[in-house]
């Protein structure tokens, strides 16, 4: 039987490589945007980062006509009521650069006290079938926005939240043991399940 072909819906190779890496099955073959000419031109307007998820995956399956995986990610800080949200990548002016975000959140947060400056970043991921069937999986890991940069790895906001249990900023852990607690790396190893599960069922 030949490999199942996925579509993931991103252009960021960054991404492609993480969670190629992480969606390593047997008799699935992961492909991304870069693997076809035709271009498809989404806009990230949505409510939530399912929504945007969702949007992004039904694109793709529509237009390759094969199952699709698209997620959408953010950080949510307590205190701001879930702010940036879905607009994390779009916090700061143009042309947007990890430092930019970063102080203008410290900026934004420099009258919070320590015990209120809890925050979480949520992955959404999307999974569209070639039926037109969605799954829709999260991760969301826990922590705390702390008062300067610290680290150099990473990017976003990660110089500026330490997860709960630990003591250093995402910036300053190896990409691997960021993944092995990361939103991102939960809900991929999340859909990973899903999709060996939906294999075994073939
Ligand atoms: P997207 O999922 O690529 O649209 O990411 C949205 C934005 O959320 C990114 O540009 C980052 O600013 C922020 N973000 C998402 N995941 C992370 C992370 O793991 N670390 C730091 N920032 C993140």
């Amino acid at each position: 039987m030949g490999k199942i072909k996925i579509v993931l819906a991103t252009s960021n190779q960054g991404k492609v490589r993480e969670i190629k890496k992480i969606l390593d099955i047997k008799g699935i073959k992961i492909l991304s945007l870069a693997d076809f000419s035709e271009r498809i031109r989404i806009t990230e307007n949505g409510r939530t980062f399912k929504e945007n998820a969702v949007k992004k995956a039904r694109a793709a399956q529509k237009k390759f006509g094969l199952a699709a995986i698209a997620d959408d990610s953010g950080l949510c800080v307590d205190a701001l009521h879930k702010k940036p949200g879905v607009r994390s990548a779009r916090f700061a002016r143009p042309p947007v650069t990890s430092e930019k975000l970063c102080k203008k959140l410290l900026r934004v947060m420099k009258d919070i006290p320590d015990k209120k400056r809890t925050a979480f970043f949520v992955c959404a991921v999307a999974v569209a079938g070639p039926g037109g069937r969605i799954k829709i999986i999260e991760g969301k890991v826990k922590g705390t926005i702390i008062r300067q940069l610290k680290g150099t790895r990473g990017f976003g906001y990660d110089s500026v939240f330490v997860p709960r249990g630990y003591e250093k900023t995402f910036a300053r852990m190896p990409i691997a043991q960021k993944n092995k607690i990361s939103h991102r790396g939960i809900a991929f190893r999340r859909t990973r399940e899903y999709l060996s599960s939906i294999l075994r069922e073939k």
